[in-house]
């Protein structure tokens, strides 16, 4: 058969002419197509602060994270703000004889956590401050919020958060960012900051906190672990329930929330996704010290490259609709962009 008009052998028959690999074929064109890139400014850099001076103590559950004391975390902070970081998240790990049943150090102006701002912010102005108003760092129970009986109250735990919310702001947090799931408490912290003339004061909700297991190096940083009574599983959300995290997300939406989280972060990146698409409003994951931990001791032990891991996660969050990411690779991630 030699009819020139016959084309069949032109037809790739495998692929039908449709070959995904042309766009992979070379670092040249995988670069121009790439859909989603990370920079520094996708990075919240979550620290613990500690009492005490010039100390910085290495946390087990955590290799590469210490705690810092407020001296320490005001030059790290400075050093972040040179390398870029929009902002750091501080977590305090109170004295055990602070701590009491109603976390009433919260409301102490001069405690930990505001101390650790008012440095932050002199050392490192360019530097957003986010701080957390949850009691867990406070109580003598390790829960969020205030505890009778064997109740987490929800409306008196509201307004204590409240008070803390307008101290913290006082202090010079620039973002409050509430974890501790109750009820109302967005709506409610609006109010009080605004009466208060923190109308610039912005709340990044933790919209979907889900009961998770992910916490646990956390806890040990901020030694909640031995205190923590039963479980937080009735205020964080289940960790079957999708819809659920989406109906709590609107209702902060609906209360003023600027920003909201998702935490933990890559179990629930089908959360992230959901909630930009339906609110459009700033969505940040937190990859927590469980997901670090395992990433970082995996690499430890020689499972997995370390680095190519951590930044593949945090790529992952940008894919799944995320601005940013509270991670606590942020300083490694930022040095390495630096190079690059
Ligand atoms: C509690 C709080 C938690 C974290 C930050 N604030 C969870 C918890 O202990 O229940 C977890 C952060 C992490 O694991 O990195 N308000």
């Amino acid at each position: 058969m030699n009819d020139a008009n016959d084309k069949t052998h032109l037809v790739d028959r495998i692929t039908g002419h449709r070959r995904m690999r042309r766009n992979r074929k070379a670092d040249w064109t995988r670069r121009l197509v790439r859909e989603n890139r990370l920079t520094v400014d996708d990075l919240i850099w979550p620290v613990f602060v500690i009492p005490g001076d010039n100390i910085e103590e290495p946390i087990p559950a955590m290799p590469g994270v210490s705690r810092m004391s407020v001296d320490r975390l005001a030059e790290a902070a400075r050093k972040a703000e040179a390398l870029g970081i929009p902002a750091i998240a501080t977590f305090p790990n109170i004295a055990l004889e602070k701590r009491d049943m109603n976390g009433s150090e919260v409301l102490n102006p001069d405690n930990l956590i505001n101390r650790a701002t008012r440095a932050v912010k002199k050392a490192a102005p360019g530097v957003g401050v986010i701080t957390d108003v949850a009691l867990d760092p406070f109580t003598s129970h390790g829960h969020d919020g205030i505890l009778i009986g064997d109740e987490i109250v929800n409306d008196a735990t509201v307004d204590h958060i409240c008070e803390a919310a307008v101290l913290q702001a006082e202090a010079g947090a620039d973002i409050i960012a509430p974890s501790e799931m109750m009820d109302g408490r967005i709506g409610a912290i609006r109010e009080r900051l605004d009466a208060a003339g923190f109308q610039n004061v912005g709340i990044m909700s933790y919209a979907t906190k889900f009961s998770s297991g992910f916490y646990g190096p956390y806890r040990e940083a901020i030694a909640t672990k031995g205190l923590l009574k039963g479980d937080k599983a009735s205020y964080y959300v289940d960790t079957a329930n999708g819809t659920e995290a989406l109906r709590d997300a609107a209702l902060d939406v609906e209360e003023g929330a600027d920003m909201l989280m998702v935490k933990p972060g890559l179990p629930y990146l089908d959360i992230c996704w959901r909630m930009k698409e339906a609110f459009g409003l700033p969505v940040f994951a937190y990859q927590v010290s469980g997901e670090y931990a395992m990433i970082r001791m995996a690499a430890e032990r020689g499972a997995i490259d370390g680095e190519r891991v951590m930044m593949e996660t945090l790529l992952s969050f940008k894919r799944a609709g995320c601005d940013g990411i509270l991670t606590y690779f942020a300083m490694d991630v930022a040095e390495k962009l630096a190079k690059s």
